[in-house]
């Protein structure tokens, strides 16, 4: 994501910065401190932050299984699930080890090439796991996320999947439409909105210790969003539980918006009157708004969204309204052509 007004430890990243030049980069960091100045880097807690996000703050690797290892996952006899041949795509998977190190998760850092993100997420133990459901709904509650997996259809479905940023995937999503649990909230009418919560954990997750941000992450859906049969809940990908880099145990995927408002490792959904803010919004909301609906035609402010560069293939294809989802939810934003649907 691309924030304006950068912190002065924030290393400048561009969507059009070629992948040699993002790798001499990672390069120069790896060569030690005292190019930490050259790249910008301030002195103090946020530093040491960020190193730790890097894994170059002096922490020691994890000995033996990560608390993270999705192989260990006590829903891993669910997968792989029932394959839903609705959902088929026109260009090929992403190679899981190219999807599985590119990843945007914040919490853990922003560098999201070369394994940093997956590394550092792994730490991040995946139980006890719990989803409060709360706001408008006729029983506020807390579940624990084996009890909804286990009561929830699990099937799998081939998204598309665009970055803000300008550069896609296609991802075999393994999960359960939203509707399924909004169905299980019971949510009461007055309810308008779904507000999705990420954890809020600093020990592990070290970006959470840049007061700059304001955590935890969150984002949300109107209810007609929320229940059109494409929003789905992700717990798995390529036929197994995702690793948390992905955004384990319960992570949203809505492919005809910007990636941004697919908010990962979810503990709290919240059924609201009011359109909820969220983290990207908060922070620049002349860049990032609440509908983020994928659009050629709209460049974001500081550049086209025209192309994408496609993370397996490494080719640039042109971006297509919806990301190719029109027929499916353009009728959800029929006579709103006042709003600002595609940032
Ligand atoms: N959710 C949380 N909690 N934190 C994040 O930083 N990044 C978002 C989204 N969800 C993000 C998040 C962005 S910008 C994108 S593009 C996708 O996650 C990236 O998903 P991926 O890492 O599986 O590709």
């Amino acid at each position: 994501m691309h924030i304006r007004r950068r912190p002065s430890w924030e290393l400048p990243e561009s969507a059009a910065t070629p992948e040699s030049v993002y790798m001499s980069r990672r390069a120069l960091l790896g060569a030690g401190a005292g190019l930490l100045g050259a790249v910008g880097l301030s002195a103090g807690a946020e530093a040491a932050g960020f190193l730790d996000a890097l894994g170059l703050g002096g922490a020691k690797a994890p000995s033996g299984p990560a608390p993270g290892d999705p192989a260990n996952d006590p829903t891993r006899d669910l997968y792989p699930a029932r394959h839903n041949d609705a959902f088929t795509l026109e260009r090929p998977i992403t190679p899981e080890d190219i999807s599985a190190n590119y990843n945007n998760f914040y919490e853990f850092g922003s560098e999201r090439s070369n394994y940093q993100i997956a590394d550092v997420a792994a730490k991040m133990p995946r139980r006890p796991w719990t989803v409060k459901i709360d706001g408008l709904v006729e029983k506020e509650r807390e579940v624990g996320i084996d009890d909804i997996i286990r009561a929830m259809p699990l099937e799998e479905r081939l998204y598309r999947h665009r970055c803000v940023e300008a550069w896609s995937m296609a991802v075999p999503w393994t999960g359960f439409p939203v509707k399924e649990l909004v169905a299980f909230a019971k949510p009461l009418s007055s309810a308008k909105f779904v507000r999705m919560e990420t954890f809020m954990n600093p020990d592990v997750a070290a970006g959470q210790r840049r007061f700059t941000y304001p955590w935890p992450y969150v984002d949300g859906l109107t209810m007609a969003e929320a229940t059109n049969d494409l929003a789905f809940f992700v717990t798995g990908v390529y036929g197994k539980p995702a690793p948390n880099q992905f955004g384990a145990p319960l992570r949203l995927a809505v492919p005809w918006k910007y990636g941004f408002k697919s908010v990962k490792s979810i503990v709290r959904i919240s059924f609201v009157a009011e359109q909820p803010v969220g983290l990207w919004e908060k922070i620049q909301g002349r860049e990032y708004g609440f509908w983020a609906n994928v659009n050629p035609d709209v460049p974001h402010p500081r550049w086209s969204q025209a192309t994408e560069r496609d993370i397996g293939t490494g080719e640039r294809r042109p971006t297509v309204i919806y990301n190719g989802y029109g027929e499916q939810v353009a009728s959800l934003y029929a006579g709103m052509s006042g709003d600002k649907l595609f940032m």
